[in-house]
């Protein structure tokens, strides 16, 4: 028998169907994603009863090959851990139907894990352990929070959006442009030809010291400098509105500028968070911690701070089932397990 232990993580929480092994919460022995991206590129956004599908379908080959490239024996394993919220409700519980089958057939314990919690594990995944306290911003398609962490499951909300994610700002905005989905990866990669300050977009809920984001109104901003304000009269002989009448180069210069305004707003949050914490580590996690705009902003706000800054590697920024079974195994050691009437749920409250 290893000494190891051996967790089965599976993920279902939104659009990847994922399932991984990881050893004592770091070392990934296999991690298996299947994304249906190109499934909801076309209604530009995750369409929910299209992902429950596409996640019934998925969900037994992900898990065999997970098991099978990782080339553990399933008695080996301490215990399943799966995301069980927030997400989709319809995703969710498909992941957590197979994780109960498996800790039912195998006898293995079972492992509720919140989402949110492996995001901002997720820096210590075929990595070095996190350094706590620390504050940690989860920013994602369906997310925008910042936590306090006093350990892998000791977290606490600080603040998150009133209204949109950051996440699915890029992607509308995105849309808006015409660039497709998912928008995050293609404007970060446009912004790099654009000039930051062409366009004074909004950064919102800045007075004060509020810990909370909104994101609407930025969309909303992008929105009326392409297709003009709805109503308003427009004066004579300026430029056609609407985005085929954009160059590409207007077109980089609205990403750049609309991606500095989120940077803004995320970097001016977690500096303040920070100055509450004074963590030893700055944590980012969540598929807009791919960015490489925040990446950078975050680098230099921990060497002002004198604390670490822990980046997930960029392929464990996006949804993936090697965080749920290295943050699991905390859970586990903590003896946090679950009944086999373990809920989903789609909201956590705050
Ligand atoms: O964590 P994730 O895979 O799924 C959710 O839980 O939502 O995050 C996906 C989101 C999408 O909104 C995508 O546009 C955004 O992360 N994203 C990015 C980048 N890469 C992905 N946003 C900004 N910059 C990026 N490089
Ligand atoms: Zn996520």
């Amino acid at each position: 028998m290893s000494d190891r232990t051996y967790i089965l993580g599976i993920e279902s929480s939104c659009d990847e169907t994922s399932c991984a092994v990881v050893a004592d919460g770091g070392e990934v022995l296999s991690n298996v994603v299947a994304s249906q991206v190109d499934l909801h590129a076309k209604f530009g956004g995750v369409v929910p009863e299209i992902a429950s599908r596409a996640h019934i379908e998925a969900i037994n080959s992900v898990i065999a090959s997970a098991i099978e490239s990782a080339s553990v024996d399933v008695d080996q394993f301490s215990a399943v851990a799966v995301a069980n919220q927030p997400g989709l409700i319809g995703s969710l519980l498909i992941g957590l139907m197979a994780a109960k089958t498996l800790a039912w057939v195998h006898n293995l314990p079972l492992v509720g894990v919140n989402h949110i919690y492996a995001h901002a594990y997720s820096p210590a995944v075929d990595s070095e352990p996190l350094e706590y306290p620390a504050v940690a911003l989860v920013a994602s398609g369906g997310h925008t929070a910042l936590y306090r962490c006093d350990s892998p499951i000791e977290l606490q909300l600080l603040g998150a959006t009133i209204d949109d994610a950051a996440g699915e700002a890029f992607d509308k905005v995105a849309s808006i442009l015409g660039l497709g989905y998912p928008g995050g990866p293609v404007i970060d990669k446009i912004a790099h030809e654009g000039n930051p300050k062409a366009v004074d977009f909004p950064r919102s809920l800045l007075k004060g010291q509020s810990l909370d984001f909104s994101f609407s109104g930025l969309k909303t901003a992008v929105l009326y400098h392409v297709n003009g304000v709805p109503g308003a009269l427009r004066k004579p002989n300026l430029p056609e509105v609407g985005v085929e009448n954009l160059s590409d180069s207007d077109i980089a210069d609205i990403a750049a500028s609309f991606q500095a305004a989120v940077v803004d707003v995320l970097k001016i949050k977690l500096r303040r968070a920070a100055k509450i914490v004074a963590p030893r580590t700055l944590i980012l996690g969540g598929g807009v911690s791919a960015n490489s705009g925040l990446r950078r902003a975050a680098a230099v706000l921990a060497g002002k701070l004198g604390c670490k800054l822990r980046l997930p590697a960029l392929k464990y920024c996006q949804d993936n089932a090697a965080m749920i079974a290295g943050v699991g195994y905390h859970y586990l050691k903590a003896g946090l397990t679950a009944g086999l009437d373990l809920d989903a749920r789609a909201t956590v409250s705050r």
